[in-house]
């Protein structure tokens, strides 16, 4: 059988920790209960731009529709709600895990305060022997927080903050949709997209407000079958997406990240994904001597045609804001997927 897990998020940051770690256990088929401080609803807009419902039913159908959980797979508790299964130690989750968890709900249920359904639910779960994780977050950690989990570590919880090792070098892994054309950081590349990998693909982003990475084609095609794409890219951020014709999104998306592909692997509708490497954004790159003609040309349509023909910034001294030069054709993708190689990066040191 399933276990049933109960979450619970607090004003810490991390929010995208205790997130992932909903959609994490829903794929694993666990049952959830999910409860969210007050604080949660700040830190959640602030580092997810998500605003939590203020109402359970209402975050049930978000979070249910936002992971795919079944009927039922996904339950959410208001703060005081005293009848949830969670609040009673006759129907205890098989685990607890509070994530992220700011320092007052450690001391809370440390203290074994039981104020709110997260510290009783929290407590529960001690007494009656299942497993009680906390995340705490906050730095540095005082006396008092630190006496605190070792109470709650006595009293047979795991204390589990967030802190990733990179001994295994960790990477992000990027959904690729290779183009005939090349996205610079800060520049604005409208899309059509009507396949269904690229729509899927799309929709992932949408719900996760993650980006997907933009590679010039180095061999292939844009639609079809899958094309090889350049080994550098660049991120982008969906700003508005729109369907006014069956089937076709609209995207308006701005270039975020520049990155490099470290390993790359085609899914079964032919989408590719990739580790990648993020590049640190320079400054500003120089301009290579190859390209100077193409920033004088968009130099010169600025100064006839106005400033808005482009999106701005304008610096026709830096590399990455030629990417406008796609637009009049002028200079072959090859030559500004170099461009936009054109800076350090980690695989290069
Ligand atoms: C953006 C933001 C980030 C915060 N980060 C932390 C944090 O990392 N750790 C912490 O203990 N409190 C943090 N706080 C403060 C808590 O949200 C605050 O103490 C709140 O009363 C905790 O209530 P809760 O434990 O019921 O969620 C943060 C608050 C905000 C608005």
């Amino acid at each position: 059988m399933k276990p049933t897990v109960a979450v619970a998020l607090t004003g810490a940051s991390g929010m995208p920790y205790g997130l992932r770690l909903v959609e994490t256990l829903i794929r694993a088929e666990a049952r959830v209960y999910l409860l969210y401080s007050q604080a949660a609803h700040v830190v959640a807009k602030q580092e997810l731009d998500i605003a939590l419902p203020p109402r359970a039913s209402d975050a049930e159908r978000m979070f249910g529709e936002r992971y795919s959980a079944k009927p039922g797979q996904l339950r959410v508790f208001g703060r005081e709600d005293w009848f949830a299964p969670v609040a009673s130690g006759s129907n205890p989750p098989d685990a607890m895990v509070i994530c992220p968890c700011t320092v007052g709900t450690l001391a809370a249920v440390a203290a074994g305060l039981s104020d709110n359904l997260i510290e009783r639910a929290a407590d529960v779960t001690l007494k009656e022997g299942r497993k009680l994780i906390l995340v705490p977050r906050e730095t540095p950690f005082s006396a008092l927080h630190l006496e605190n989990m070792l109470k709650l570590a006595r009293a047979g919880a795991v204390i589990l903050p967030a802190n990733p090792g990179f001994y295994h070098r960790p990477k992000r892994v990027v959904p690729i949709f290779p183009l005939n054309t090349v996205l610079f950081p800060g520049g604005l590349l409208p899309l059509r997209v009507f396949e269904a990998r690229y729509m899927d693909m799309t929709r992932e982003c949408l719900k996760r407000n993650e980006p997907f990475g933009v590679c010039l084609i180095h061999q292939g095609s844009e639609d079809g079958a899958p094309a090889v794409p350049e080994g550098v890219g660049c991120l982008a951020k969906i700003q508005e997406c729109d369907m006014q014709q069956q089937g076709i999104l609209n995207l308006k998306t701005r270039g975020g990240q520049r990155f490099r592909i470290l390993d790359r692997k085609t899914g079964t509708q032919g989408l590719i994904s990739a580790d990648v490497g993020l590049i640190e954004s320079d400054a500003s790159v120089a301009v290579p001597e190859e390209f100077s003609a193409c920033a004088r040309l968009l130099q010169m349509v600025v100064a006839e045609k106005g400033k808005s023909v482009f999106a701005e910034p304008h610096a026709y001294d830096d590399a990455r804001s030629i990417s406008p030069c796609r637009k009049l054709g002028s200079v072959p993708g090859f030559y500004k997927s170099r461009g936009l190689a054109a800076a350090k990066g980690p695989a290069e040191n």
